[in-house]
């Protein structure tokens, strides 16, 4: 299927391209992005970020403006990935899933709309149920379906097999890495021997999106009855490149040992096992270690799609306590929207 990223200049732009080189089902035909950018080759206007060289053929594509009009004048497309900046995200996307084209969004501005699903394709792929409803309700032919923050991936993705115990009450504290800024991003200055204690809006987005994605398609398929979990999220920019480090404090309804948790994370498979798609890896991968997980030896574990899981102790009757870490611009953000693209395609939703 043909592709188009828009915002493809940026930091998570540059992720998609890495990862969709060579990719067996999706290609990137389009490359699209701000004013400063258009008319330009993407090797002009992109600021190359990538640890592997830019593909040649999309070095000298010409970047073209985020509008369904400028996309299908280089060519057209069957899918479309979004990574714009939030404020601009919302009526471009729309723009785009009114002209018929299904919207892969890595940005906030829809994500909590009640007929948009919001999906981690282990935890809740059955949410796209809500696509029908979207059409339906604002009388278009394509979709927007979003992905989450990239630091409400590990803590959902980890409290997913969890759910069965009861899981009352979440306390969570981050440690996240620079590129989750984009680029240029943190002022070097403020970022160089230094942790800043404040991500403006992240700890909202945490509380507010782990809920949705824990929560249950309604059996009309027309909302998501949000999860009963109180999640309270304190966020830190810290020095390191990429990856989102996590202490997350979980209190549940009853008493639950140690060696339960440990269980139903073993046994996760993630509810697209089985489906085979190219860009799955284990969801969970706990080290015994207890000095782990750290950014630096296991960020990229399963090519950077694995949530990696330690520490795990008793915190006091019916708590436990962990830490875990996720690639925050592969799992968190360009490979996670890829998976997601492909577990729709492998559901019929993208034609
Ligand atoms: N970084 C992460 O780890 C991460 C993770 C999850 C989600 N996200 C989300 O993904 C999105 C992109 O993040 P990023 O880190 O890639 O940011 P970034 O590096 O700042 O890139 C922003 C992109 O948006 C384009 N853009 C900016 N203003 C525009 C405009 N007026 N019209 C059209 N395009 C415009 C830029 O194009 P020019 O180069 O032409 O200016 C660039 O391609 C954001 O919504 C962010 O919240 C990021």
């Amino acid at each position: 299927m043909k592709t188009t990223i828009l915002g493809a200049t940026g930091f998570v732009g540059q992720r998609f391209i890495q990862l969709l080189q060579g990719h067996p089902w999706f290609e990137v035909t389009v490359l699209a992005a701000s004013e400063r950018s258009v008319g330009k080759t993407y090797a002009d206007a992109a600021h190359w970020l990538m640890d592997t060289s830019r593909p040649d053929a999309v070095g000298q594509k010409t970047v073209v403006a985020c509008t369904p009009e400028a996309v299908e004048k280089a060519g057209g497309v069957d899918v479309v990935f979004s990574c714009l900046p939030n404020e601009l995200a919302g009526p471009t996307e729309e723009a785009f899933a009114r002209a018929g084209l299904p919207v892969i969004s890595k940005a906030s501005a829809h994500r909590m709309d009640a007929d948009v699903p919001l999906i981690i394709p282990e935890v809740n792929p059955d949410h796209d149920g809500l696509i029908a409803a979207q059409r339906k309700a604002r009388g278009w032919s394509g979709f927007i379906s979003c992905d989450p923050n990239c630091s409400t991936t590990p803590l959902a993705l980890t409290l997913k097999p969890l759910l069965p115990f009861g899981v009352k009450r979440v306390h969570v504290t981050t440690l996240q890495g620079l590129s989750g800024a984009g680029y240029p991003g943190v002022a070097s200055l403020d970022a160089l021997g230094n942790v800043v204690p404040y991500i403006g809006g992240e700890e909202e987005k945490i509380e507010r999106e782990t809920g949705k994605i824990l929560g249950r398609l309604h059996p009309e398929q027309s909302r998501i009855e949000t999860a009963k979990i109180e999640v309270s999220a304190s966020c830190n920019r810290v020095p390191v490149l990429e990856g989102h480090l996590e202490n997350v404090f979980v209190e549940f309804d009853s008493d639950v040992s140690v060696s339960q948790v440990r269980e139903a994370w073993d046994q996760f498979q993630g509810a697209i096992h089985g489906l085979k798609l190219p860009s799955a890896q284990p969801p969970i991968v706990y080290r015994d270690e207890p000095n782990r997980p750290q950014h630096r030896l296991d960020v990229l574990t399963g090519k950077g799609m694995s949530t990696t899981v330690g520490r795990l102790r008793s915190d006091g009757p019916r708590r436990i306590k962990y830490a875990c870490l996720s690639h925050n611009t592969i799992q968190g953000a360009a490979g996670g929207a890829i998976l997601h693209a492909e577990v729709l395609k492998a559901n019929g939703a993208l034609g």
